[in-house]
């Protein structure tokens, strides 16, 4: 067991591949110690250093002089001399709010509880984990808070969360209840971000920690296109392949709150959890409430090391859907080629046409349904527009599958048109306040998701679609954000439960869909990367990336993305040039390169491709299919920052190092560029490599010399090159 506790020091150790956590209890309070390299054995009483602080900084209970304003606490709370930011804040019965936690016990139990309603981390069997639950309370106010951690056997993580229970006999309130903490007593931090907007999702922002501070949050109901719930603190010095990153990721997909506070003594605060903001959840006696997880991920090899940690994590330890761990198909998705101008028998050609070209499945994307010709109506009509489909879903799922592909279909689930027969028949189901506006978002209203009776009405419609066609792939989007968050079924002192109360329903209507119809892949969606969290990859194990299919925005857009998350989980389609969002021309073989290194696929007429184009979306099918297996499996190298210059490049290498793919975008022509050459990495350097042209080389040659870069000619050059040991 990875978890260890000595006794005479009360100090706990919790052991993962690429780390180790410590705390101790002292002074009856829970402290953080440390957590970064593994340390191995040894007596860590030594590290704790109490400070006795001038000034204003109040001090802890006790004879000898020591400040709660110092003090790196394990989960930190507010009212009782620590002034920087907490991870919880309550309010009880008699209008006060201070809380201060002491240790009232620990368990180290094998394998890992489950987390009710939420998206979790899991593990088959209790021998692959680990967890380490210690009990902390106010003897005063009787709230109990129980921290979880979590470590898998191999892994590099550990999954934090926390689950508070009232003890007492009066009713209380959380304002905040955050996922994670960790005080650093010392040391200098560039923080790490992925920011941005619809079809620009996932760029990568570093800055150094200064005082005070920094708040990345999302208030949308989702955890947003702007800020997505991963950032990562690392060392200045820090780069892909070496020094210290630490990262963390929130398994949540609504309004969260991830910070960074560097106080008066030079100490950082991280945290990450639920947002505070228009936040609060009431206990009843012996009622209790559970954040969601937090992953941590540390490692001394750099971001690369963190990302791959983080990899690794998501893709075994996450995502239940036997989808996870199959070869995904290669689609091609109608949006981009007709939007809503189809009917049968144009998707019928498509999938005939896709068959003929090496791909595996049809998405018919949105518009198939009840009157949606354009985005002004019909959500939540989910009954096939028979003008469209004459034969219904089904006959048209049959007429695809007999053209030898597979067959998916769009969904938006929790929106509502005001112009459709649910918002005519129940007006009140959507998300609204009387005597308000109902604010319009593309046109549409968001359902109530924290009634269980419109989650019901989900599940039964939705599942009488599955049962009913042959249906084996399933986009889930959402369009909007909340506004009118007030629920109608909620009493006025339970409102600041409807944000959470919504993401607890959809988790439902998620939960129960993707079990009931395992055979589905699912995909997530939300204009793109509106909702691409770790959250949603609990149910569906891919996401659409971005709305944004130009080459050169998906490299970045990709390369971010993949900080956190693996490249199976990112859906990345080859689409018309020029590009419809971006109005950029680029070489097919730029984009197809691009889109591989995702759950790949098209979004274009395939009918209008030239027979060039064409010849070439065959030998991109034909490529993924023989690189699918090392792309979903291998180790990802970011090599060349998008966001540091005119470049893009990664590799992915074989767990065994014996195949590698290297992947190579430049942007802009340079005229009299230098001859440079792109350094791989992970690989044997004795074993000697060929590429697919013959060409061989030795793992140091490629480690230490590396290959020669394309001479550019115009704009958006890309280069690939398949390597492997002979
Ligand atoms: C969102 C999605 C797109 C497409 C449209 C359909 O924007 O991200 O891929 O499905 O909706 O309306």
């Amino acid at each position: 067991m990875p978890i260890r506790y000595d006794e005479t020091n009360r100090i706990f150790q919790i052991d993962t591949a690429t780390s180790s956590y410590v705390m101790q209890v002292w002074n009856g309070f829970l402290l953080h110690l440390y957590w970064g390299a593994p340390l191995g054995g040894g007596d860590h009483a030594y590290m704790l250093r109490h400070r006795g602080r001038a000034s204003f900084s109040p001090a802890g209970p006790g004879s000898s002089p020591w400040s709660m304003d110092a003090a790196p606490f394990e989960y930190p709370t507010s009212g009782t001399g620590d002034m920087r930011a907490p991870a919880l804040e309550m309010l009880y019965a008699d209008g006060s709010r201070a809380t201060e936690l002491t240790y009232a016990g620990h368990e180290i139990i094998m394998g890992k509880p489950e987390i009710p309603g939420l998206p979790h981390t899991n593990c088959e069997r209790p021998e692959d984990a680990g967890t380490l639950v210690v009990t902390l309370e106010d003897t005063v106010k009787k709230l109990e808070v129980k921290l979880f951690y979590t470590v898998f056997e191999g892994y590099g993580a550990v999954v934090r969360s926390a689950l508070l229970t009232n003890r007492s006999s009066e009713p209380m309130a959380v304002l905040k209840c955050l996922s994670a903490s960790i005080d650093y007593d010392c040391g200098d931090y560039d923080e790490i971000h992925l920011h941005g907007s619809w079809a620009r999702e996932r760029h990568l922002e570093r800055a150094r920690v200064t005082h005070g501070i920094k708040l990345l949050e999302s208030r949308r109901g989702a955890s947003s296109h702007a800020l997505n719930p991963f950032f990562a603190l690392v060392a200045p010095d820090a780069g892909e392949q070496r020094g210290e990153a630490y990262g963390f990721a929130l398994l949540y997909s609504g309004n969260f709150a991830a910070s960074v506070e560097l106080d008066q003594y030079a100490s950082t605060r991280a945290m990450t959890g639920i947002s505070p903001w228009c936040f609060s959840w009431g206990l009843k006696p012996g009622e209790s409430f559970q954040s969601p997880e937090a992953a941590l991920v540390f490692s001394s090899e750099g971001l690369g090391g963190m990302s791959h940690g983080f990899h690794r994590l998501f893709r075994d330890r996450l995502c239940r859907s036997p989808w996870q761990s199959k070869p995904r198909p290669v689609v091609v998705n109608n949006w981009e080629a007709t939007y809503f101008d189809f009917d049968e028998a144009k998707l019928v050609s498509l999938a005939k046409k896709a068959k003929q070209l090496g791909i595996e499945l049809l998405v018919m994307d949105d518009g198939w349904f009840a009157r949606r010709n354009d985005d002004t109506t019909s959500l939540g009509d989910w009954f096939e527009n028979r003008e469209k489909l004459p034969g219904g879903l089904k006959q048209l799922a049959e007429k695809v599958k007999a053209c030898g592909t597979g067959f998916g279909v769009w969904f938006e689930p929790e929106m509502v048109s005001p112009d459709s027969e649910l918002y005519r028949a129940h007006p009140d189901w959507c998300l609204h306040i009387d005597g308000r506006r109902r604010t319009l978002g593309r046109n549409q209203l968001l359902l109530d998701m924290s009634r269980p009776d419109v989650c019901d009405y989900l599940i039964e419609t939705l599942s009488g679609i599955l049962e009913k066609a042959p249906i084996d792939y399933v986009k889930w989007d959402f369009n909007r954000n909340l506004t009118e968050v007030h629920s109608a079924l909620l009493p006025k002192e339970g409102q600041g439960e409807a944000y959470h109360r919504f993401m607890l329903g959809t988790y439902r209507v998620l939960d129960t869909l993707t079990k009931r119809f395992p055979q589905v892949l699912f995909e997530g969606c939300s204009g793109g990367g509106g909702r691409f969290d770790a959250g949603m990859l609990y149910y569906t194990p891919q996401i659409w990336t971005s709305d944004d299919t130009d080459g050169v925005e998906r490299v970045k857009i990709q390369y971010g993305t993949s900080l956190a998350y693996p490249l199976t989980a990112m859906s990345a389609h080859v689409s018309v040039t020029p590009n419809h969002q971006t109005g950029r021309a680029t070489p097919f073989s730029f984009r197809g390169l691009a889109a591989m290194t995702g759950a790949f696929g098209y979004e274009l007429d395939l009918e209008k491709l030239s027979e060039e184009d064409c010849a070439e979306v065959s030998e991109q099918t034909a490529n993924f299919r023989r690189w699918q297996s090392l792309l979903s499996e291998g180790r990802l190298y970011r090599l060349r920052s998008p966001f540091e210059g005119n470049e893009g490049a990664w590799m992915v290498v074989s767990e065994d190092g014996k195949k590698a793919l290297v992947s190579y975008f430049c942007f802009e022509a340079r005229p009299n560029a230098p001859l440079d050459r792109l350094r791989l990495t992970g690989l044997h350097a004795e074993a000697l490599y060929r590429s697919e042209e013959g060409d061989e080389f030795t793992g140091a040659q490629l480690m230490n010399f590396g290959l020669h870069l394309p001479e550019t000619k115009g704009e958006y050059t890309s280069a690939a090159w398949y390597l492997r040991t002979k």
